[in-house]
């Protein structure tokens, strides 16, 4: 089932929280923000004392009284539940309810998320106040949607609370059931880790090198997933029970630890995201480093948004300069930038934009974290700037439900993620290729996706793209090769880099050639394989009579399928000569098997090679420092091209189109301003 946000126009919404403020300012501030466009709220993520001060004692008179005031400004509403902070009350009362870190200590009460999701006592007090909000809101006509809780996963992605450990054992013991097999899959004779009963069991606890069984590491990954997966769950099955008037629910964020594809599928209608393109800045390094793409690079996130749901949401979009009492992250937005990163969350398919938040808070952690408004409630150049996008985002409003255009996918999947955690040859090499694919597409100007790959990935899905990077699939089961052959049989381009295919679902590599299904698809063997040191010399291949870049790690390559074709070989290191690529022909399609890792230079030698690099420079030439995002809706396709850079550029346009922003027809050279924006339509 597709995952997608339905609109009929891009909407604007913002973040806010009455319980912040006095009451005589809400109606003034309802007001300002449908002067400046704002069509949705959203509240009460962290407002759960509110409605119950004390244990079993609700009241829903501050809200309601709110909900008055949004009712008469007829403001649209995401209501959320508050589980994300749970009171003092209830902590204090239940200690059981509280997160425990790695080494055992509890996390006490005072910031957020502080709690663990298989504690039987949060899950009944979440149970409750869930179920007296939605019988007392789910049918308010001002709201629109639900989300729940805040950002799961968000702070901390681990659980080590006595309740996870024993929610670990039955999670075990339904995927085991005998002890034995349980030690069989997951090689416990190692270092003599064997149960003899199930109590022996715990989530991998602290340990010298922080070095586990790494099959037991992944599996409490997946279980971490499927709690956060089932928490979730046990709040949308009460709130679907009473919603009316078509709400959605929905949650925000991505993180760590967590298969938002089997989240969406259990609980949610689509995803929302947080941008924060700030974040993306690397302080460290220089800023003006060639390929340091800085706040372009939040685009990695917004694809990944993409591919759990294909039009999203942002539920806070970045308004002013971050911080916390600990974080004081990056500069405040330059003019213009605000309004940039609005339109590089709509070039990436978002249709609903709501900013975080209407006014910087005043009190507690979050007084440096910026927002629409200054502390002073007085006009300032952001609120100026939220006008200007007010105004382009009228004129562009029939792009809601646009499809972002892809022909080139990278393809991903959580085992192999998890699994990399701790696999400090394949986590590091996997980063570095995604760092080459996305510097790569985005300086040639090459739409790309993510596509995940679980249980219920079909054919269908994979052919929608021409070509398939699976950069580094150290996980890959017989079922995955299988749907991939498929893929390939049917006239796809499959690409797989090094260290694919040598271990098995729980992360073991068992006796066989490598790369296991890949080298069978492939048609080659694994006849060596080393991590390329600091002494090593850089490594590259020769393909088509060009030098390739063959980085970080290398796989020496042997042919085994007589159809099977050697393109490159390396130049260095003691296996000079040897294959670097095979290519193997399948039906009406291509696999590749490369040797090493994916630099940005080897990812464009890719899309050169493959032919798929900037499909449209037939009609827009656009300088690096811009980023080309294409949607599509019906017959009409329409180019965002954004101006990350501080000073101007001319992008060529080679034949007439539509400017959406300015209502003209444009064609030849046009400047685009610092930080602009240009919109097209042909
Ligand atoms: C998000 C969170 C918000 C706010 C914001 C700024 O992660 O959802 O509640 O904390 O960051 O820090």
């Amino acid at each position: 089932m597709e995952h997608s946000i339905q609109l009929d126009h891009i909407t604007l919404g913002v973040c806010y929280y009455p319980e912040h403020w006095p009451e005589t300012l809400w109606e003034d501030d309802l007001i300002r923000m449908k002067e400046h466009g704002i069509e949705v709220i959203r509240i009460a993520e962290f407002a759960w004392n509110l409605f119950e001060p004390t244990q079993g004692n609700f009241t829903f008179a501050f809200f309601d009284r709110f909900m008055e005031a949004v009712r008469r400004q007829e403001m649209k509403v995401i209501f959320c539940t508050p589980t994300a902070t749970p009171p003092a009350w209830l902590t204090e009362a239940y200690p059981e309810v509280l997160n425990v870190d790695l080494e055992g200590h509890p996390v006490y009460h005072g910031m957020r998320r502080h709690y663990n999701y298989n504690s039987p006592v949060y899950r009944r007090f979440t149970e409750t106040i869930v179920e007296k909000l939605a019988e007392h809101y789910g049918s308010h006509p001002n709201i629109i949607g639900w989300q729940i809780d805040n950002e799961l996963n968000c702070e901390c992605d681990v659980f080590y609370s006595e309740a996870d450990h024993r929610a670990f054992r039955e999670y075990l013991k339904n995927k085991y059931q005998m002890l034995d097999n349980l030690n069989e899959s997951l090689g416990m004779t190692f270092w003599n880790q064997t149960y003899t009963d199930w109590n022996q069991v715990y989530l991998p606890r602290k340990n010298y090198h922080n070095s586990p069984n790494p099959h037991l590491a992944l599996e409490e990954k997946k279980f971490f997933s499927q709690s956060a997966v089932s928490y979730c769950k046990l709040q949308s099955d009460i709130l679907r029970r009473y919603l009316k008037n078509g709400q959605f629910i929905t949650t925000n964020g991505h993180f760590g630890h967590l298969d938002y594809q089997e989240l969406m599928d259990q609980s949610l209608d689509f995803l929302c995201y947080d941008s924060y393109p700030d974040f993306a800045f690397d302080l460290g390094a220089d800023p003006k480093r060639p390929g340091n793409l800085n706040d372009r690079k939040w685009s990695w996130s917004l694809i990944k948004t993409r591919s759990i749901s294909s039009n999203f949401g942002i539920m806070e979009q970045q308004s002013g300069a971050n911080g916390w009492t600990t974080r004081m992250e990056a500069p405040a937005p330059k003019p213009g930038q605000m309004r940039l990163w609005t339109m590089q969350s709509i070039a990436h398919g978002a249709d609903f934009i709501s900013y975080f938040r209407w006014r910087t808070c005043w009190i507690g952690t979050e007084i440096y974290w910026h927002g629409l408004n200054d502390y002073s409630n007085e006009p300032n150049r952001r609120l100026e700037e939220l006008k200007a996008i007010y105004r382009d985002i009228r004129v562009m409003g029939e792009i809601a439900g646009a499809k972002y255009q892809a022909k080139i996918a990278v393809v991903k999947d959580y085992p192999n993620e998890w699994d990399g955690e701790h696999d400090r040859w394949h986590g590091p090499l996997s980063n570095f290729s995604d760092d080459g694919w996305f510097r790569a597409t985005q300086l040639t100007h090459t739409p790309c996706d993510f596509l995940y790959l679980w249980q219920k990935s079909s054919l269908q899905e994979l052919a929608a793209y021409d070509v398939l990077i699976y950069p580094h699939a150290t996980i890959l089961t017989e079922e995955t090769a299988g749907l991939l052959k498929k893929y390939v049989e049917q006239g796809g381009t499959l690409v797989f880099g090094a260290r694919t295919g040598y271990k098995d679902e729980y992360g073991r590599c068992p006796m066989r050639p490598m790369a296991g299904y890949a080298g069978e698809l492939c048609g080659v063997r694994i006849a060596d394989y080393t991590f390329l040191g600091p002494y090593d010399e850089k490594q590259t291949a020769v393909w088509n009579g060009k030098e390739i870049d063959a980085p970080f790690f290398n796989d020496v390559l042997e042919v085994t399928a007589p159809e099977a074709k050697v393109e490159a070989s390396f130049t260095s290191n003691y296996y000079q000569g040897s294959p670097a690529l095979v290519s193997r022909k399948i039906g009406r399609g291509t696999a590749y098997y490369f040797g090493a890792g994916f630099s940005m230079e080897t990812a464009k030698a890719f899309l050169t090679e493959l032919g798929i690099g900037a499909p449209y420079s037939d009609c827009l030439t656009i300088p690096p420092q811009c980023e080309l995002a294409v949607r599509k809706k019906g017959g009409q396709e329409y180019f965002f091209v954004l101006n990350y850079k501080e000073y101007p550029c001319t992008v060529e346009l080679k034949q007439p189109m539509k400017d959406i922003l300015s209502g003209r027809e444009r064609s030849g050279a046009q400047e685009l301003p610092p930080y602009g924006v240009m919109v097209l339509s042909r």
